[in-house]
């Protein structure tokens, strides 16, 4: 049997791991530990790295990876802004990933946080709970006839434009690469961002979108825009979004993802000191929600993330083209040189 190092493992994870796993023919080694350069070492006698969102597969971390014998990182996510490809590439670690596992997962809690902010119903929660059964503060807005911008229409952008539409909502998106006939108007990114009651991102980080929403962005916004973020962090800029946020032109955030999140998602650092002014004083506002990028969280998308992850892993023991690599697959004319 195969060994994989299983890199940031949660009780969560286990659950269809543990049973998948044994009929892909592969055996695992859970760690609580994220990969760093530091804990690769973990990975000895292991032929394969399992690593999630927050793990560091960079140019430091692979060449260790690959000196304790492995020789491919399934992903179980499927961003891979953490994987340095070309150093993958260079010292023969074989990368793959999970393209799409439940994308209305993602969809729907990014409508989930949008309507939470809108329909203040976080704080009623707390409310009720203490029976102040008073509605001062607790007056929304509708979706309906609203404008919202989506910013990237691919797997999961497009089931939240849908979302949007059903509730009788005007849809706007930027895209690169449109989808033309979905029944969305494509405009330019300015004009998205000047004219939308509610922006919601859908775009993958990449040197061009890093901090995509930054301080002239927020600028040309419409005063008390709505902004829901569930793809990356460093797609908006921290410290611009707060000062919005103070300044009342953010009119409310919904933050699955957070620029700086892999100090403290997924941990219980309630305990702990929270060094992070911005977060702290984020996660202060009542119009701020946060959630610890668990949009991907539900039962159908972990079935499919550990599904998928196993049999990209099983495909690539067996020599077999995985279609999920991110790494060129070395021809065989490369392999013979
Ligand atoms: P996708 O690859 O299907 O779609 C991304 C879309 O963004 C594509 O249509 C692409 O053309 C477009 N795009 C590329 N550059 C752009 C730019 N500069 N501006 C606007 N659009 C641009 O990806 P999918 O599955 O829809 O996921 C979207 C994002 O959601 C991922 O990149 C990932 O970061 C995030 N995600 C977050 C999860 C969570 O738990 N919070 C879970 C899964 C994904």
């Amino acid at each position: 049997m195969e060994k994989i190092a299983f890199f940031d493992a949660k009780n969560y994870d286990r659950t269809w791991f543990d049973r998948l796993a044994p009929k892909a023919g592969l055996e695992i080694r859970y760690l609580e530990t994220r990969l760093t350069p530091d804990t690769a070492v973990l990975a000895r006698d292991c032929s394969a790295v399992c690593a999630f969102v927050n793990d560091d597969l960079g140019a430091e971390t692979l060449p260790r990876l690959f000196e304790c014998g492995v020789r491919a990182a399934a992903l179980r996510c499927a961003g891979y802004n953490n994987v340095d490809l070309a150093a993958a590439s260079s010292c023969g670690i074989r990368v793959f990933r999970v393209p799409a596992y439940s994308p209305a997962s993602v969809a729907e809690h990014a409508m989930a946080l949008l309507l939470t902010l809108t329909r203040r119903t976080h704080r009623a929660f707390t409310r009720t709970r203490e029976r102040n059964f008073s509605l001062e503060g607790l007056v929304g807005t509708n979706l309906e006839n609203k404008i919202i911008g989506v910013v990237g229409t691919g797997k999961v952008g497009i089931r939240f434009a849908g979302m949007a539409r059903g509730f009788g909502a005007r849809v706007l998106a930027y895209d690169p690469e449109p989808r033309w006939g979905a029944g969305i108007e494509y405009v330019r990114l300015d004009e998205l961002i000047r004219r939308s009651d509610v922006i919601s991102l859908h775009c993958p980080l990449t040197p061009s979108t890093y901090h995509l929403l930054s301080r002239p962005a927020f600028h040309q916004m419409r005063d008390g825009v709505v902004i829901v973020n569930t793809s990356r962090g460093a797609l908006i800029d921290s410290e611009a979004l707060l000062d919005n946020v103070k300044s009342g032109k953010v009119g409310a955030a919904g933050l699955d993802v957070y620029e700086e999140e892999a100090d403290v998602f997924y941990e219980d650092v309630s305990s702990k000191v929270m060094r992070d002014d911005t977060l702290n004083l984020l996660l202060s506002q009542p119009n701020v929600l946060v959630t610890s990028h668990q949009a991907f969280l539900t039962q159908e998308a972990l079935r499919a993330i550990a599904e998928t992850t196993l049999e990209n892993l099983r495909r690539f023991f067996a020599g077999e083209p995985v279609e999920n690599e991110l790494t060129e697959r070395p021809t065989a004319a490369a392999v013979s040189r």
